[in-house]
């Protein structure tokens, strides 16, 4: 029984104008759809803006990445409190463009995925490999190498809230897609990690797929056993686009019971 989450991560995009309207087209275009969650992590100037134009819907909203510290002389950054306080419930981790733009390392990101835990955000913690690492034949240890830190730091019981997403970075706005085979295999190894401290956890933790997820390509990929949604940048900034995504999702999710 799985119910798919379509997210999307505006990354730097967006404007007051931009984000209500989108958000208008977005609420109605997934009233009709059952099985499905629905986040949008836009920047943080635009989140309680954002969170409030989606609140009489199923769309939730959440950051693109918080502070590890509660609060205190961090000039620029953003705590967990705050994204809760404006209003998002969820935020993303470790995103590839923080680990290789902003220099985050694992040991850094579990202290954000522990943080935003403790302060009541659920953390979707990113994990992928490089073009020359797949290449390279690393592709399994790079991904576990980015997850062990997080479960050794956290606990597996990080993920009986927390969501994983597997991005691979080679994938990311370049218009390359995993195929559904090379994406399954890395989310079934997500998935048996998981399992090797706790089953039931790594049967309940949902496993996103991210780079390059487009309407054209996201059917085959959520049809795939250990994809539970999809973690969408370009074409989530486009109403027709992600809402064809959702809708993809929504005819291939089965509602949870109970
Ligand atoms: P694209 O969908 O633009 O490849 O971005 C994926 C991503 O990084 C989402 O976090």
């Amino acid at each position: 029984m799985r119910k798919l989450l379509i997210a999307g991560n505006w990354k730097m995009n967006g404007s007051q104008s931009m984000a209500l309207a989108l958000c208008r087209d977005l609420v109605s275009g997934v009233a009709p759809l059952t099985g499905i969650d629905v986040l949008i992590c836009p920047p943080f100037t635009l989140l309680h803006r954002v969170s409030e134009a989606v609140s009489s819907s199923i769309i939730a909203t959440g950051a693109q990445d918080i502070d590890e510290h509660e609060k205190g002389a961090f000039t620029g950054q953003v705590s967990a409190d705050m994204v809760r306080d404006a209003g998002g419930s969820h935020t993303i981790l470790g995103h590839s463009e923080r680990r290789v733009l902003y220099g985050e390392n694992d040991e850094r990101i579990a202290a954000k995925v522990h943080a935003a835990l403790s302060r009541g955000l659920i953390p979707i913690v990113c994990v992928g490999e490089s073009r020359e690492q797949r290449e390279g034949g690393h592709t399994d240890e790079v991904v576990l190498g980015q997850l062990d830190p997080v479960i050794g730091q956290c606990g597996i019981g990080a993920f009986s809230k927390g969501i994983i997403a597997y991005e691979p970075v080679w994938a990311i706005g370049t218009g390359l897609t995993a195929t559904p085979d090379q994406a399954q295999e890395v989310h079934s190894l997500i998935r048996r990690r998981l399992a090797d401290h706790d089953a039931d956890i790594a049967a309940r933790c949902r496993i996103l797929y991210g780079g390059s997820m487009k309407p054209d390509n996201a059917a085959e990929l959520l049809d795939q056993l250990d994809i539970d949604g999809g973690l969408i940048g370009g074409a989530s900034l486009n109403e027709d686009d992600f809402l064809a995504i959702c809708r993809a999702a929504a005819d291939r999710a089965v509602p949870k019971s109970g």
